[in-house]
């Protein structure tokens, strides 16, 4: 470990990092702008300035930047030096000339890095008399408002934009004092990743927009550490709180899961808890036919309990409720009447990838995994869409081969720009295989279209290449087998191999090739990992826990076996056709919904109960890593709103079974008991008896308003705070705030550090894991490292059909999942329905873009419009199933096209 001595004291710091990250890291405050741990350094804003001696007899030293200087052992530094204080302070000086100090009306004001830095270099007095340059704002989309007045040229926003998340609308104009950070011209910004400039910047120049709305000062709002519930990474988030509303979203930094950074579905889908779909008290429907009415809770807890000891009930579970509310629905009617709620391809899916995943020697990847792959195969998934924040990785991966050019260079990996200048376009190999385009591709090294079948031939015949027992692929096309022993090429001479694939395609086969891909690579002596996008936030856990299809439970209902179907967090009409979910909801004679949303399936109960969403409850979700993560709640629901496993714990003991269940500790344990595989789960965090010095932690920061104040016009009494027997965390200001293990951190702030830069003050090292470790544990790993019997299903080429196409689901960022497009701000970016068609299809079937044709599907009908993609595969059309309805829960399927001028496109030319 260097040596290295700051203002007369030896510390000893990690090996390779530069002094700013150094001093961070050891808990000196030194003031930084353009500094990111995740972007390393590029010298920009000057603020880091500390005074550098070159050996002991050096009395006089010289400026340096920090961030720009490796703390090597032996080195002698001052960040007290009068010299190095002055400079710093003459710095934000000149930073701020132009800055229009509007913090009272700024939306940063209170939480602004600028702000904790101007106060930290001393800077006080406003010197500057003359007239500041003003610029005219853009208008940039939903997600967030633009001050360009506010902006002190650190360049992050750029560089995060450009070059972190490959985006291309967005740059720095003109130059001097005029220099200009936004959009060419006003619009939306196009990446997934741009919620994150308002972290990113340390300023007000990008806030969120969603939040201005609705805006508390940072000091008012109470956190709570959450897990984002949009898809099944399991990305860390901070939702925050004012008088029982839900306001934001912050990223909850995990270092081994999504870092600094969430998507924009993440950031602004959590806005669906206080959409007008939202239930509020029970519903009961009194007569047959009639509306359902609001009704007490003691009437339909009694209702219910009479409807359950006919003892012909079952339980349909859900991928987004936790799993303690799965858990307790199994237990309310019996392992046997229980049922995932899944569609049932995706429960096969599912169950293959669980098996895929216990049985062979392929450890799943964390996204920070992902992020340091230095070889990546993309089987099947269009990964932006269906995994964002995995894309985000991705995207750093191919950086890899720059990493170790910059490594042979000795130019320390944190030297951003001399990294990217020494690297130019050296990128890590990337091979993506999809049937459509996707937004990573510009990073590919080689990108291959093709329908499922051919996508898990190419995956079949890269698994042969590398290990000729896995089985090979018969009539491969030559230029096809070129592509195979590039990949496989590739994969074998990396040291971090990673496959990617997933329920995307729906394709058994193609999670098949995946697996004998990355079984290869470890049978060769390679640490492949695998990592597979599914759909929903515990699709993984639900799986987990196993029981009946919806199938079985369709069978039930038809069959007399079941006459009461109880429905948990989940509309059966993004499950399955919509005649056969209309068939089980009405042959079963009561059908009984626990859920936050009035969905169609709530619409047509007998009961509805209305259960906390993720702010009003707490539990655990597994993601597709694998990992357990506690959620805990943010807001004591009002009314009659309960946590999914109250509702049913309450019906437990009403119905003479009470499971003793007194706080969700206890469901916990009981579903750990239960579940060998989910035996680790109540370490995912601390239990609610977990104190510090005898305190629980706040959610409240201590420079909070305050109660009384807030109602001071109405009265001056307080009302007894809430209290929170499910959890260690207290809902006042009135607790403990310090070291306190990382699954629990309800919001990051530390002395002279108000900003979200105040993490640094909770890593290990800055940059580095939470102190303790990084949230969550981790379920599931590889058993063996043998490679078991290779998959051999190899499935035929896609042969074209006349007159039909192959209707392949595809997905989008801002639409596929069902929560999130609930959201206003995501709502704005959900497209319109469409059928995706190959040009050279639409052509010959003379149709272009926005031309309306007739969907027939296993006898279900959609009117869309052609959206011309000319990546796609002839023969092959796509569909986004959520925005479709449900006819999109049959896909992949072949489907008949009618142009709405009469003719039926198997009445033309089909192909061109
Ligand atoms: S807009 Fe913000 S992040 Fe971008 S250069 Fe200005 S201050 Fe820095
Ligand atoms: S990648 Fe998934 S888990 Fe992460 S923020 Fe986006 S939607 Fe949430
Ligand atoms: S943080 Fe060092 S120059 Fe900007």
């Amino acid at each position: 470990m260097p040596r290295i001595n700051i203002d007369g004291t030896n510390h000893e710091v990690a090996p390779g990092h530069n002094l700013l990250q150094a001093c961070l890291s050891l808990g000196f405050n030194l003031p930084y702008f353009c500094w990111h741990p995740a972007m390393g350094s590029v010298g920009a804003c000057r603020q880091c300035a500390v005074k550098q001696f070159h050996g002991d007899d050096d009395q006089h030293g010289r400026i340096v930047m920090a961030c720009m200087v490796e703390a090597a052992d032996g080195a002698r530094i001052s960040i007290g030096d009068p010299e190095a204080v002055k400079f710093r302070a003459s710095v934000i000086e000149w930073l701020m000339t132009n800055h229009p100090h509007d913090c009272p009306v700024c939306e940063e004001g209170g939480e602004c890095h600028l702000q904790d830095m101007t106060l930290m270099t001393g800077h006080i007095y406003r010197r500057y008399r003359f007239k500041k340059r003003t610029f005219r704002n853009q208008y940039l989309g939903p997600f967030l408002t633009h001050e360009m007045n506010r902006c002190i040229a650190c360049y992050r926003c750029v560089r995060f934009y450009r070059e972190y998340a490959g985006g291309r609308d967005f740059d720095v104009f003109a130059a001097h004092n005029h220099v200009y950070f936004g959009r060419h011209e006003d619009g939306v910004l196009e990446s997934e990743f741009s919620g994150n400039l308002a972290e990113v910047c340390p300023t007000g120049v990008f806030d969120d927009k969603p939040f201005a709305k609705v805006y508390e000062r940072k000091w008012d709002l109470r956190g709570t550490p959450s897990v984002c519930v949009h898809c099944a990474l399991g990305c860390n988030t901070m939702p925050n709180e004012r008088y029982g509303t839900a306001r934001r979203i912050l990223n909850r930094y995990n270092g081994e899961v999504n870092g600094y950074f969430l998507c924009d579905r993440g950031r602004f889908g959590f806005d669906f808890v206080n959409s007008s779909l939202r239930l509020r008290q029970p519903l009961l429907r009194r007569e047959s036919g009639g509306q359902p009415e609001p009704a007490a809770k003691t009437e339909v807890l009694r209702h219910l309990t009479a409807l359950l000891s006919s003892g012909r009930a079952i339980g349909i579970g859900s991928p987004r409720a936790s799993l303690e509310a799965n858990f307790a629905l199994r237990e309310l009617v019996g392992v046997e009447r229980f049922h995932l709620g899944l569609s049932a391809s995706e429960q096969e899916l599912l169950a293959l990838i669980i098996d895929i995943l216990q049985r062979g020697p392929a450890r799943t990847a964390s996204l920070k995994d992902a992020e340091q792959a230095d070889a990546v195969f993309v089987l099947g998934e269009d990964v932006p869409d269906t995994a964002p924040r995995l894309a985000l990785s991705l995207r750093q991966a191919v950086r890899q081969k720059s990493l170790e050019t910059a490594d042979q260079m000795k130019i320390p990996r944190w030297q951003d720009a001399a990294v990217r200048n020494a690297a130019q376009q050296q990128r890590s190999p990337l091979f993506i295989a999809t049937p459509d385009a996707t937004r990573l591709d510009d990073v590919a090294t080689c990108t291959f279209r093709g329908a499922p079948d051919d996508l898990a031939r190419l995956g079949f015949a890269v698994a042969h290449e590398i290990d000729a027992a896995s089985p090979a692929v018969p009539n491969l096309p030559d230029d096809i087998g070129v592509l195979a022993r590039q990949i496989a090429q590739a994969l074998g001479n990396a040291k971090r191999p990673l496959v990617v694939a997933g329920t995307g395609c729906s394709s058994a086969d193609v999670i098949q090739a995946a697996a004998n891909v990355a079984w290869a690579l470890c049978g060769v002596g390679r640490a492949a990992k695998l990592s597979f996008a599914i759909p929903e936030c515990n699709s993984l856990g639900l799986s987990l826990i196993g029981g009946g299809t919806l199938q079985d439970a369709f069978d039930a209902v038809e069959q007399g076996a079941a006459e009461t179907v109880i429905v948990l967090e989940n509309d059966l009409y993004r499950r399955a056709g919509r005649a056969a979910v209309d068939r089980c909801l009405n042959r079963a004679r009561h059908v009984v919904v626990f859920d936050h949303l009035l969905h169609e399936t709530a619409r047509s109960a007998e009961i509805v109960l209305p259960v906390g969403a993720f702010t009003e409850a707490e539990g655990t979700l597994v993601s597709n890593e694998g990992r357990a993560q506690r959620f805990f709640q943010l807001i004591v629901p009002e009314a009659d709103i309960q946590k999914s496993w109250q509702w049913l714990r309450d019906l437990l003991s009403a119905s003479g079974r009470d499971p003793g269940w007194t706080g969700l500790d206890d469901v916990t344990a009981a579903c750990a008991n239960a579940l060998p595989t989910l035996a680790s789960i109540p370490q995912a965090a601390p239990d609610a008896d977990f104190r510090v010095n005898g305190a629980k932690i706040r959610r409240e920061t201590h420079r909070s308003s305050g109660r009384t104040s807030i109602h001071a016009a109405v009265t001056v009494h307080e009302p007894k705070p809430p209290e929170d027997p499910d959890s260690p965390l207290s809902y006042t200001m009135e607790g403990y705030y310090g070291a306190m293990p990382s699954s629990l951190i309800p919001y990051f702030w530390a002395p002279s550090w108000n900003s979200v830069r105040a993490v640094n003050k909770f890593q290990d090292e800055v940059g580095g894991p939470l102190r303790g470790g990084d949230p969550g544990i981790r379920l599931i790993e590889p058993t063996s490292e043998a490679v078991p019997r290779y998959f051999d299903g190899v499935p035929e080429a896609f042969a074209m059909r006349p007159g039909e196409w192959l209707i392949v689901p595809l997905h989008e960022i801002f639409g596929s999942e069902e929560l999130s497009r609930l959201a206003s701000a995501v709502g704005e970016r959900v497209p319109q329905p469409y059928l995706a068609l190959n040009a050279d299809d639409a052509a010959g079937l003379h149709i272009a873009d926005g031309t309306m044709v007739t969907v027939t599907l296993a006898g279900e009908v959609s009117r869309l419009p052609i959206s011309v993609r000319p990546a796609l595969p002839a023969g092959v059309a796509g569909m986004v199933a959520a925005l479709c309805g449900s006819i999109g829960n049959l896909l992949p399927a072949w489907g008949q096209l009618t142009i709405d001028s009469g003719a039926t496109a198997s009445e033309v030319d089909h192909h061109g």
